[in-house]
Protein backbone atom coordinates (compact mmCIF):
# COMPACT_ATOMS: atom_id res chain seq x y z
CA UNK A 1 0.00 0.00 0.00
CA UNK A 2 2.07 2.63 -1.54
CA UNK A 3 -0.97 5.65 -2.66
CA UNK A 4 0.22 9.03 -2.01
CA UNK A 5 -1.34 9.98 0.83
CA UNK A 6 0.16 7.31 3.14
CA UNK A 7 3.65 7.93 2.45
CA UNK A 8 3.64 11.11 3.84
CA UNK A 9 3.16 9.44 7.49
CA UNK A 10 5.52 7.16 8.90
CA UNK A 11 3.18 4.88 10.49
CA UNK A 12 6.20 3.56 13.03
CA UNK A 13 7.33 6.81 14.27
CA UNK A 14 4.29 8.78 13.87
CA UNK A 15 5.98 11.30 12.50
CA UNK A 16 4.75 13.69 8.96
CA UNK A 17 6.89 15.07 6.74
CA UNK A 18 6.29 18.53 6.31
CA UNK A 19 7.77 19.02 2.93
CA UNK A 20 6.65 16.00 1.58
CA UNK A 21 2.84 17.37 2.81
CA UNK A 22 3.03 20.80 1.75
CA UNK A 23 4.64 19.23 -1.89
CA UNK A 24 0.99 19.21 -3.83
CA UNK A 25 0.14 22.62 -2.27
CA UNK A 26 3.14 24.51 -3.52
CA UNK A 27 2.39 22.75 -6.53
CA UNK A 28 -1.13 23.92 -7.22
CA UNK A 29 -0.89 27.40 -6.18
CA UNK A 30 2.37 29.27 -6.39
CA UNK A 31 2.67 32.37 -3.86
CA UNK A 32 3.05 35.09 -6.87
CA UNK A 33 5.69 37.44 -4.67
CA UNK A 34 5.60 41.10 -5.11
CA UNK A 35 2.20 42.05 -6.90
CA UNK A 36 -1.25 41.86 -5.47
CA UNK A 37 -1.16 44.25 -1.98
CA UNK A 38 1.63 46.26 -2.91
CA UNK A 39 1.38 50.28 -3.45
CA UNK A 40 2.82 50.89 -6.70
CA UNK A 41 5.57 53.61 -6.85
CA UNK A 42 3.40 55.66 -9.26
CA UNK A 43 0.67 55.85 -6.39
CA UNK A 44 3.52 57.11 -3.62
CA UNK A 45 4.59 59.84 -5.78
CA UNK A 46 1.29 60.87 -6.77
CA UNK A 47 -0.02 61.08 -2.84
CA UNK A 48 3.12 62.93 -2.14
CA UNK A 49 2.44 65.62 -5.01
CA UNK A 50 -1.16 66.01 -3.69
CA UNK A 51 0.26 66.76 0.14
CA UNK A 52 2.98 68.90 -1.77
CA UNK A 53 -0.09 71.46 -3.61
CA UNK A 54 -2.43 70.80 -1.08
CA UNK A 55 -0.05 72.33 1.68
CA UNK A 56 0.77 75.18 -0.49
CA UNK A 57 -2.65 75.99 -0.61
CA UNK A 58 -3.29 76.01 3.08
CA UNK A 59 -0.69 78.27 3.23
CA UNK A 60 -1.73 80.97 0.62
CA UNK A 61 -4.86 81.03 2.52
CA UNK A 62 -4.01 80.71 5.89
CA UNK A 63 -0.62 82.39 6.14
CA UNK A 64 0.52 84.39 3.44
CA UNK A 65 -2.60 86.12 3.06
CA UNK A 66 -3.61 86.82 6.89
CA UNK A 67 -7.19 86.51 6.07
CA UNK A 68 -7.15 82.60 7.52
CA UNK A 69 -10.31 81.16 6.09
CA UNK A 70 -13.01 84.00 6.26
CA UNK A 71 -15.35 84.13 3.73
CA UNK A 72 -13.76 87.76 2.57
CA UNK A 73 -10.89 85.58 0.53
CA UNK A 74 -13.90 85.14 -2.09
CA UNK A 75 -15.37 88.67 -2.52
CA UNK A 76 -13.49 90.56 -4.90
CA UNK A 77 -12.96 93.90 -4.69
CA UNK A 78 -15.53 95.80 -6.73
CA UNK A 79 -18.22 93.41 -5.23
CA UNK A 80 -21.65 95.02 -4.17
CA UNK A 81 -24.08 93.18 -1.92
CA UNK A 82 -27.86 93.09 -4.10
CA UNK A 83 -29.96 95.62 -2.39
CA UNK A 84 -32.30 94.49 0.44
CA UNK A 85 -35.85 93.56 -0.93
CA UNK A 86 -38.43 96.51 -0.18
CA UNK A 87 -41.12 94.91 1.85
CA UNK A 88 -43.11 98.35 2.16
CA UNK A 89 -42.53 98.53 5.78
CA UNK A 90 -41.86 102.37 5.60
CA UNK A 91 -45.24 103.09 3.72
CA UNK A 92 -46.53 101.49 6.07
CA UNK A 93 -45.26 102.48 9.14
CA UNK A 94 -45.90 106.08 7.78
CA UNK A 95 -49.66 105.36 7.63
CA UNK A 96 -49.99 104.88 10.58
CA UNK A 97 -48.26 108.07 12.13
CA UNK A 98 -51.21 109.76 13.54
CA UNK A 99 -52.17 113.15 12.03
CA UNK A 100 -51.72 114.58 15.23
CA UNK A 101 -48.42 113.72 14.92
CA UNK A 102 -47.50 115.51 11.64
CA UNK A 103 -49.21 118.73 12.06
CA UNK A 104 -47.55 119.50 14.91
CA UNK A 105 -44.37 118.72 13.75
CA UNK A 106 -45.17 121.13 10.91
CA UNK A 107 -46.26 123.75 13.61
CA UNK A 108 -42.90 123.20 15.54
CA UNK A 109 -41.33 124.45 12.13
CA UNK A 110 -43.89 127.25 11.77
CA UNK A 111 -42.80 128.16 15.72
CA UNK A 112 -38.85 128.52 14.28
CA UNK A 113 -40.57 132.52 13.77
CA UNK A 114 -41.23 132.70 17.16
CA UNK A 115 -38.60 131.27 19.03
CA UNK A 116 -35.98 134.82 19.21
CA UNK A 117 -38.53 136.16 21.11
CA UNK A 118 -40.52 133.38 23.33
CA UNK A 119 -37.76 130.58 23.29
CA UNK A 120 -37.35 127.22 22.04
CA UNK A 121 -39.05 126.77 25.73
CA UNK A 122 -41.66 128.82 25.61
CA UNK A 123 -40.53 130.28 28.14
CA UNK A 124 -40.20 133.91 26.93
CA UNK A 125 -37.25 136.22 28.31
CA UNK A 126 -38.04 137.83 31.68
CA UNK A 127 -39.04 141.55 31.12
CA UNK A 128 -38.83 141.69 27.53
CA UNK A 129 -40.86 138.83 26.05
CA UNK A 130 -44.11 137.29 27.78
CA UNK A 131 -43.92 133.37 28.37
CA UNK A 132 -46.26 130.84 26.54
CA UNK A 133 -46.03 128.32 29.19
CA UNK A 134 -48.85 129.58 31.84
CA UNK A 135 -49.95 132.26 30.14
CA UNK A 136 -53.78 132.82 30.28
CA UNK A 137 -54.00 134.04 26.57
CA UNK A 138 -52.91 130.58 25.37
CA UNK A 139 -54.73 128.66 27.45
CA UNK A 140 -58.19 130.20 27.13
CA UNK A 141 -60.06 130.00 24.14
CA UNK A 142 -58.96 130.36 20.57
CA UNK A 143 -60.82 133.34 19.22
CA UNK A 144 -57.88 135.88 20.89
CA UNK A 145 -55.11 133.62 19.50
CA UNK A 146 -56.48 134.26 16.70
CA UNK A 147 -56.88 137.93 16.33
CA UNK A 148 -53.08 137.86 17.95
CA UNK A 149 -51.58 135.59 15.32
CA UNK A 150 -53.14 137.78 12.84
CA UNK A 151 -52.45 141.62 13.54
CA UNK A 152 -49.88 141.05 16.26
CA UNK A 153 -50.18 143.08 19.64
CA UNK A 154 -48.83 146.12 20.59
CA UNK A 155 -48.11 146.91 24.19
CA UNK A 156 -48.67 147.12 27.24
CA UNK A 157 -49.89 144.02 27.95
CA UNK A 158 -50.53 141.88 31.55
CA UNK A 159 -49.36 138.34 31.11
CA UNK A 160 -49.00 135.99 34.48
CA UNK A 161 -49.06 139.57 36.18
CA UNK A 162 -46.17 140.83 34.78
CA UNK A 163 -46.59 143.90 32.16
CA UNK A 164 -44.98 143.54 28.59
CA UNK A 165 -44.36 146.61 26.36
CA UNK A 166 -43.05 145.74 23.13
CA UNK A 167 -44.70 144.59 19.64
CA UNK A 168 -46.04 141.28 18.89
CA UNK A 169 -45.43 141.54 15.39
CA UNK A 170 -48.49 140.67 13.02
CA UNK A 171 -48.56 137.11 11.43
CA UNK A 172 -51.35 137.21 8.58
CA UNK A 173 -48.37 136.02 5.68
CA UNK A 174 -48.83 133.04 6.89
CA UNK A 175 -51.67 130.44 5.71
CA UNK A 176 -54.26 129.60 7.36
CA UNK A 177 -52.58 125.90 7.62
CA UNK A 178 -49.43 127.55 9.15
CA UNK A 179 -50.82 129.66 11.43
CA UNK A 180 -53.34 126.72 12.73
CA UNK A 181 -50.37 124.46 12.66
CA UNK A 182 -48.13 126.98 15.34
CA UNK A 183 -51.18 128.00 17.57
CA UNK A 184 -51.87 123.81 17.50
CA UNK A 185 -48.18 123.58 18.80
CA UNK A 186 -47.94 126.74 21.20
CA UNK A 187 -51.28 125.07 22.83
CA UNK A 188 -50.56 121.32 23.00
CA UNK A 189 -46.54 122.18 23.80
CA UNK A 190 -46.95 125.42 26.25
CA UNK A 191 -50.25 125.38 27.32
CA UNK A 192 -52.37 124.08 30.26
CA UNK A 193 -55.30 123.10 28.72
CA UNK A 194 -58.54 122.24 30.41
CA UNK A 195 -59.57 118.42 30.78
CA UNK A 196 -61.07 117.36 27.57
CA UNK A 197 -59.70 120.14 25.25
CA UNK A 198 -57.01 118.52 22.47
CA UNK A 199 -55.95 122.03 21.65
CA UNK A 200 -56.44 121.49 18.20
CA UNK A 201 -56.87 124.68 15.90
CA UNK A 202 -57.71 123.35 11.64
CA UNK A 203 -57.43 125.43 9.01
CA UNK A 204 -60.86 125.99 9.14
CA UNK A 205 -60.61 128.33 12.55
CA UNK A 206 -57.86 129.68 11.33
CA UNK A 207 -59.98 130.70 8.44
CA UNK A 208 -62.84 131.77 10.54
CA UNK A 209 -60.52 134.22 12.20
CA UNK A 210 -59.65 135.83 9.24
CA UNK A 211 -62.87 135.94 8.33
CA UNK A 212 -64.16 137.77 11.72
CA UNK A 213 -60.72 139.73 11.97
CA UNK A 214 -59.11 140.12 8.74
CA UNK A 215 -60.89 143.47 8.51
CA UNK A 216 -58.77 144.72 11.32
CA UNK A 217 -56.30 147.56 10.80
CA UNK A 218 -52.90 147.50 13.01
CA UNK A 219 -51.65 145.37 15.96
CA UNK A 220 -54.46 145.21 18.79
CA UNK A 221 -54.03 146.73 22.21
CA UNK A 222 -54.88 144.76 25.43
CA UNK A 223 -58.09 146.40 25.64
CA UNK A 224 -59.29 145.17 22.00
CA UNK A 225 -57.95 141.89 23.11
CA UNK A 226 -60.07 141.69 26.14
CA UNK A 227 -63.61 142.82 24.77
CA UNK A 228 -62.91 139.21 22.87
CA UNK A 229 -64.61 136.46 25.36
CA UNK A 230 -62.04 134.58 27.35
CA UNK A 231 -63.56 131.45 26.54
CA UNK A 232 -64.72 132.29 22.91
CA UNK A 233 -63.31 129.69 20.59
CA UNK A 234 -62.89 130.11 16.67
CA UNK A 235 -65.91 127.74 14.85
CA UNK A 236 -65.03 124.96 13.02
CA UNK A 237 -65.48 120.96 13.40
CA UNK A 238 -63.26 119.21 15.83
CA UNK A 239 -61.46 116.36 14.10
CA UNK A 240 -60.15 112.92 14.69
CA UNK A 241 -56.47 113.14 15.89
CA UNK A 242 -55.67 110.02 14.19
CA UNK A 243 -57.16 110.91 10.88
CA UNK A 244 -57.21 114.54 11.13
CA UNK A 245 -60.69 113.96 9.64
CA UNK A 246 -63.58 116.31 10.61
CA UNK A 247 -65.93 114.49 13.45
CA UNK A 248 -69.85 115.09 14.02
CA UNK A 249 -70.84 118.25 16.16
CA UNK A 250 -68.83 120.53 15.77
C1 LIG B 1 -40.19 140.07 17.79
C2 LIG B 1 -40.58 139.34 18.95
C3 LIG B 1 -41.77 138.41 18.85
C4 LIG B 1 -41.95 137.39 17.96
C5 LIG B 1 -41.03 136.96 16.81
C6 LIG B 1 -43.17 136.77 18.31
N1 LIG B 1 -43.73 137.39 19.39
FE1 LIG B 1 -45.40 136.86 20.38
N2 LIG B 1 -45.22 138.47 21.59
C7 LIG B 1 -44.19 139.35 21.59
C8 LIG B 1 -44.41 140.34 22.60
C9 LIG B 1 -43.47 141.49 22.92
C10 LIG B 1 -45.62 140.04 23.21
C11 LIG B 1 -46.30 140.79 24.35
C12 LIG B 1 -47.12 141.96 23.86
C13 LIG B 1 -46.29 143.19 23.62
O1 LIG B 1 -45.46 143.56 24.43
O2 LIG B 1 -46.55 143.78 22.57
C14 LIG B 1 -46.10 138.84 22.54
C15 LIG B 1 -47.27 138.21 22.89
C16 LIG B 1 -47.67 137.01 22.38
C17 LIG B 1 -48.81 136.27 22.84
C18 LIG B 1 -49.79 136.66 23.93
C19 LIG B 1 -49.10 136.74 25.27
C20 LIG B 1 -48.54 135.40 25.74
O3 LIG B 1 -47.36 135.41 26.14
O4 LIG B 1 -49.24 134.42 25.69
C21 LIG B 1 -48.86 135.13 22.11
C22 LIG B 1 -49.86 134.00 22.23
C23 LIG B 1 -47.76 135.17 21.17
N3 LIG B 1 -47.05 136.31 21.37
C24 LIG B 1 -47.49 134.17 20.26
C25 LIG B 1 -46.47 134.27 19.32
C26 LIG B 1 -46.25 133.29 18.29
C27 LIG B 1 -47.02 131.98 18.13
C28 LIG B 1 -45.21 133.71 17.54
C29 LIG B 1 -44.60 133.08 16.29
C30 LIG B 1 -45.49 132.82 15.20
C31 LIG B 1 -44.76 134.96 18.12
N4 LIG B 1 -45.54 135.26 19.19
C32 LIG B 1 -43.70 135.67 17.67
C33 LIG B 1 -43.09 139.30 20.78
C34 LIG B 1 -42.90 138.40 19.72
Amino acid sequence: MDSPEEKNIDYETGTVSAVDLHDSVRRENPLDKGGQGRIGMAAVVICCFILIIGGGQIFQTFVANGSGFSSNIYLTKDYQPMPRPSLGGDAAEKEQVAWIEDWMSDGKKVYNNCIACHQASGLGIPGQFPPLVGSEWVDGGTKRLGAIMLHGINGPLKVGGQTYNQLMPPWNNLSDEKLAQVVTYVRRSFGSLPEGEDGVVTTEMMKAARDEFGAHTGPYTEAELLAIPADANLSGAKVDLETGDPVGGG
